[in-house]
């Protein structure tokens, strides 16, 4: 399903509401998250959302995507520190309920087995979100990874390295690997929503809706999950045919 709306405001909005419907619906959700620009704005939204409706969170668990491997949680650019600053903190949410790969693990495939079977046992994902790369990637899996791949340590693209630069005071300083749930953990949750924000996510999407199910476009396995919401802002919808622009709904 599309739902295309006329501002990114309007789309994180969207987003928001959607997590509050789940944690409202579920107290002991277990959410997969994702950082990047795209969901700063969800985040915000969600907290405000959430203190509006006196909503109780002490159940809910989290999972994120990915981190950098070879940043700690106190790194500005890692994304344990990211989630602290744009959600956690806001909300009190620490300990074992809020899990993110560790990418300074000492055994790391140890590490990514172990992340892997803790959202099994947390009963699998009631919803996950999901940004995509502007080379078709979600979560840090990149273009060839497999669909049947669990968390695993992942060599990240001159693209995506080049894409993230900007958060980073030196380019150079993009690690050159980390870890990531995998596509079949993501295919797993009950629910998926994927964002895309702005122009330059408008050929990705294009892409994505044109293109047969293919490891070349990571985020082509989606198209095997019954439960997908592509929610996207006019920017990103701008190369869409114009069936599906017509459904703008924002
Ligand atoms: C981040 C993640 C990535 C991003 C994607 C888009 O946890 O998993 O897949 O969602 O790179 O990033 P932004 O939103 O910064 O364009």
């Amino acid at each position: 399903m599309y739902k295309i709306f006329d501002t990114p405001h309007e789309a994180s909005q969207y987003t928001a509401r959607r997590l509050l419907t789940k944690v409202q619906a579920k107290a002991d959700s277990a959410l997969g998250l994702a950082t990047g620009s795209t969901m700063e704005p969800v985040y915000a939204n969600f907290i405000q959302l959430l203190k509006q409706a006196s909503v109780d969170i002490s159940r809910l668990t989290t999972f994120n995507l990915d981190e950098y491997i070879g940043l700690g949680g106190e790194h500005a650019q890692s994304y344990r520190y990211y989630m602290n600053q744009h959600l956690f903190h806001k909300l009190n949410l620490s300990g074992e309920r809020v899990n993110l790969p560790d990418g300074t693990a000492e055994n790391a495939k140890q590490a990514c087995q172990a992340y892997s079977e803790g959202i099994q046992a947390a009963g699998g994902l009631d919803l996950q979100l999901l940004g995509i790369g502007s080379n078709g990637h979600i979560g840090f899996n990149e273009p060839y990874t497999c669909f049947s791949s669990r968390t695993h340590v992942i060599e990240l693209s001159e693209q995506t390295r080049l894409d993230n630069g900007r958060f980073f005071a030196n380019p150079n300083e993009v690690p050159t690997q980390a870890i990531t749930m995998g596509i079949q953990d993501i295919l797993e949750a009950r629910e998926v929503i994927l964002m895309a924000i702005g122009p330059k996510k408008a050929g990705i999407m294009a892409e994505l809706f044109h293109g047969e199910v293919d490891e070349a476009l990571p985020a082509s396995a989606l198209k095997r999950h019954g439960n997908v919401t592509f929610v996207l802002d006019r920017e990103a919808a701008a190369l869409l045919p114009g069936e599906v622009l017509e459904r703008v709904v924002g």
